[in-house]
This record gives structure tokens, C-alpha cells and sequence, in this order.
């Protein structure tokens, strides 16, 4: 088949309510071209030739597999190292040497950072890289590795190889590169084994109505993620990164996001940047 498959009002409608319970995502009428881009090779390789009865199949078995392709077709995974760099000096010149102050004090060597929409893992990677040159050698006797969850399985998977080209890595600082990074083929970089050591990847929606965490976080970074939930899911998310995580501590979004502080859960510390209260 070529050319764009055609896609009715009706499939468009199921599918995006489908999207949405499921997985939050707010998928705009403007975005219709790109859902059917996205989602025809999906089609096309299983032998749909329709939008309805791709949907039919959906609905008709919830099997979390059939759910596991269809957002690992249409979800936009998009990083790269250090992006959004003012954050990554925010956090290696004031947050880490806060957190470590007050920990000290608490007696206390545990530092939880979590990379919420972590995608392919540049994000979670970067804040490692960071907190091995914040610590040096004194690194090892804290307990600070940082959780990176998903929904997508097919990025998830990418991340923990840890391989990428050349354009994702061109912000890392000079020095961080050779240090960080080992030559791979096809002129990639691999990422080392001690950052890759220091990430936990896992899958997790971030539409569970509660998340599944024992010990609270002291920083949060959910950047580029809510930008596509509807304002409903991204104050039902803040809420929730609210419950697990510490008094005082730090919420990073996108900078193109925003966070309504009325509710008293957040105080504003600088653009895209947060304080629990
Ligand atoms: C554009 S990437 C952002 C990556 C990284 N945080 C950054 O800023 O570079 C957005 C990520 O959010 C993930 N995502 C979308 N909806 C999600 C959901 N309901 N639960 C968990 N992750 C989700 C997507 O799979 C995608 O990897």
C-alpha cells in the first residue's frame, strides 16, 4: 500500500479517547496526519486495512502488548544530552550542594532523583554524568542513582544500550564526551558502564492513578512530558509527584510547560523549576 491510509472521523475520535484513557496523551485535530503516519507501518506490517478494525482489535482484547505498540508508534521520544542546560547548572551548583548540606546533617547519604518521561535516556545519563563530577570519588559512598521510567518499551530499550549518534551528544561539555563516552560502530558513542550502573530503568505510565514508590524523591524531572497531556492529567500528575516526593524538594518540567502554583503544592524557584512545599 502507499500514500497515507484514510482515516474516518470516527476512527480518528476512537482512537484519540482510547489514547487519552489510556495514556494521556491529548492528541490535537492538527495532529490527525501525523497519528496516521505514525500508526500505518503499525497497520501495514499486521494486516489492518482499515483504522476501524485496528481499533476493533484494540478494544477487543485489553492485552497490555497490543497497548505496548500502539504508544510505542505514536509517542514522541525526542532528546538529547543536556538539553535544557540552565537546569543541569542549577542543579550541580544549588541543588546538589543543598541536598547534600541538609543530608548531612540527617545523617543520611540517600539522594533519590527520578527522571519521569525519561525516553531513550539521555536525561537520567546527563544527571549522573553530573552528579560524578558534583561528588568525584566520594560519589561512591552516597546512595544516589536516579530512577528513569517510561511508557515506551521500544525507548526504554534504546536507553539501556545507551548508544547514540553524534548529534545528540554536540551540548555535552568538552571533556564530559571523552570521559563519559566510548567510541561504538558507525561512528555512535556508548555511554559508560559506571553511568549506565547508576540508572534504573523501568516502565511505568505515569497515568497510574498512584505511583509504586517506598521512599520518597528529593528531585523530580518531568520535562517535555506533560506538554502533551490536557490540563486535567498534568494537575492530577503534579498532585501525584507532590505525594512522592520529600518537603523542599525540586520539580523540573519543560520549559515550555508551565505549573499552576495556586494550589500550594509548588513554589516557583526559577523559570521551569520548582520547590515541594
Ligand atoms: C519528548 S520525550 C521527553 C524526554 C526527556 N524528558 C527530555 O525532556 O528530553 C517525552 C516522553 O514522555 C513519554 N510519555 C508520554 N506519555 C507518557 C505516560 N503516560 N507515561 C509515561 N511516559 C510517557 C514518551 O514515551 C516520551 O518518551
Amino acid at each position: 500500500m502507499s500514500g497515507i491510509m484514510k482515516i474516518s472521523d470516527k476512527e480518528f475520535y476512537s482512537l484519540r479517547s482510547l489514547i487519552l484513557e489510556h495514556f494521556g496523551i491529548n492528541i490535537q485535530e492538527q495532529k490527525r496526519t501525523l497519528l496516521v503516519v505514525r500508526l500505518q507501518k503499525l497497520l501495514q506490517a499486521q494486516g489492518f486495512k482499515t483504522f476501524r478494525e485496528y481499533y476493533n482489535y484494540l478494544i477487543r482484547d485489553s492485552s497490555p502488548d497490543r497497548l505496548h505498540e500502539l504508544i510505542d508508534s505514536i509517542s514522541t521520544n525526542f532528546s538529547f544530552f543536556f538539553r535544557e542546560h540552565k537546569h543541569f547548572d542549577y542543579l550541580s551548583k544549588t541543588v546538589l550542594p543543598l541536598l547534600v548540606e541538609r543530608q548531612k546533617k540527617r545523617n543520611s547519604k540517600n539522594i533519590r532523583i527520578w527522571s519521569a518521561g525519561c525516553s531513550t535516556g539521555e536525561e537520567p545519563y546527563t544527571i549522573v554524568m553530573l552528579m560524578l563530577e558534583f561528588f568525584g570519588i566520594e560519589y561512591a559512598m552516597w546512595n544516589a542513582g536516579v530512577l528513569a521510567t517510561d511508557i515506551s518499551t521500544r525507548a526504554l530499550k534504546k536507553a539501556m544500550k545507551g548508544i547514540y549518534s553524534q548529534d545528540k551528544i554536540r551540548h555535552v561539555p568538552a571533556g564530559l564526551n571523552k570521559k563519559f563516552f566510548n567510541k561504538a560502530d558507525e561512528g555512535k558513542l556508548v555511554i559508560n558502564e559506571t553511568i549506565r550502573n547508576n540508572v534504573t530503568f523501568r516502565r511505568l505510565n505515569l497515568m497510574k492513578p498512584t505511583f509504586p514508590f517506598k521512599k520518597k524523591f528529593h528531585i523530580i524531572f518531568c520535562r517535555n512530558v506533560m506538554i502533551y497531556f490536557n490540563q486535567q492529567t498534568r494537575n492530577d500528575l503534579i498532585r501525584k509527584f507532590h505525594n512522592v516526593s520529600k518537603p523542599g524538594s525540586f520539580l523540573f518540567i519543560g520549559h515550555s510547560e508551565t505549573l499552576d502554583t495556586s494550589r500550594n503544592l509548588y513554589k516557583y524557584v526559577m523559570p521551569a523549576t520548582y520547590m515541594r512545599i
